[in-house]
């Protein structure tokens, strides 16, 4: 039984078809996501991954098809990235969403500041909640990192954690990475992947898309693959190994 104000799927999407004028980037695609699931979304360059991302956060419409969030049909005449927003999605790209010579503090409040009645900035409460999120529950553990850190001058995945900090404290139910760790050294890497466990462990849900197919294994709860713009498997992380799933995966890799 769901308590009031549960949901079963963070996401579902039903039959969803996307054209760019004649080039049909998704075809069928059926997805989902459970209320406190993580999913990997694999496929090979162009399947069509980030285009789904980007019908779920609103960026634009499917051509076809329909969506739910937390259960509930959404208009998609109606949709946009506010809209998703408001909706408890929040996607995280590198890089972009950070203002580099600004304080992380600063950054975690970007666009949602809390103000007093006359609209000043509650600098001291901002600073105590960034700090206790993103030490405490984050986990930073950086040398001289403190919430008055520039954005630049932090590493590749603590920005990531930003991110994904303010995710969290906004409480979006749905967390998506596109590629988070493209750029990132091995031991960045791993922060990223202890931030998704985080996530999960705060009973939110995911969809993380990476290459890397041994990290995408490691913290997904499931594992979805695309090709030319279609699911071919859905498949529960328990039902595969990772050198199975390697495996399959090579049959969707195409010669360039
Ligand atoms: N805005 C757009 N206009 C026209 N075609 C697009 C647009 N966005 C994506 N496409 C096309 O849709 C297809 C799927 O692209 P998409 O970016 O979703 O792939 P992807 O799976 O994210 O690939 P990658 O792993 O390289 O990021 C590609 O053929 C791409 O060229
Ligand atoms: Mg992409």
């Amino acid at each position: 039984m769901l308590k009031k104000g549960q949901f079963k799927n963070a996401v579902k999407m039903n039959n969803i078809e996307k054209y760019f004028g004649h080039t049909a980037a998704l075809k069928g695609v059926n997805f989902g996501v459970g209320a406190n699931e993580v999913v990997g979304l694999v496929g090979d360059n162009g399947a069509g991954k980030s285009t789904l991302i980007k019908i779920i956060t609103g960026v634009f419409p499917p051509t076809n098809g329909e969506i739910y969030i937390r259960d509930k049909k959404v208009s998609l005449r109606n949709y946009n990235v506010k809209q998703a927003y408001k909706l408890g999605i929040e996607a995280v790209y590198q890089d972009k969403s950070l203002g580099e010579k600004q304080d992380l503090w600063r950054n975690f409040f970007i666009g949602r500041q809390i103000t007093d009645r006359l609209g000043f900035i509650k600098v001291r409460e901002e600073k105590e909640i960034a700090r206790k999120i993103m030490f405490d529950m984050i986990g930073f553990r950086g040398v001289g990192i403190s919430a008055e850190s520039k954005a630049n001058k932090l590493s590749g995945g603590e920005r990531q954690g930003i991110a994904i900090g303010r995710a969290m404290y906004f409480d979006a139910d749905l967390i998506i990475l596109d590629e988070p760790t493209s750029a990132l050294s091995l031991k960045e890497v791993q922060k990223v992947l202890n931030f998704v466990r985080k996530i999960k462990e705060s009973g939110k849900a995911c969809i993380y898309i990476s290459h890397i197919l041994s990290d995408v294994y490691e913290i997904s709860d499931k594992l979805i693959i695309l090709d030319r713009g279609k699911v071919v498997a859905t498949i529960k992380k328990s039902e595969v190994t990772l050198k199975k799933l390697s495996e399959f995966m090579l049959k969707y890799a195409h010669a360039k």
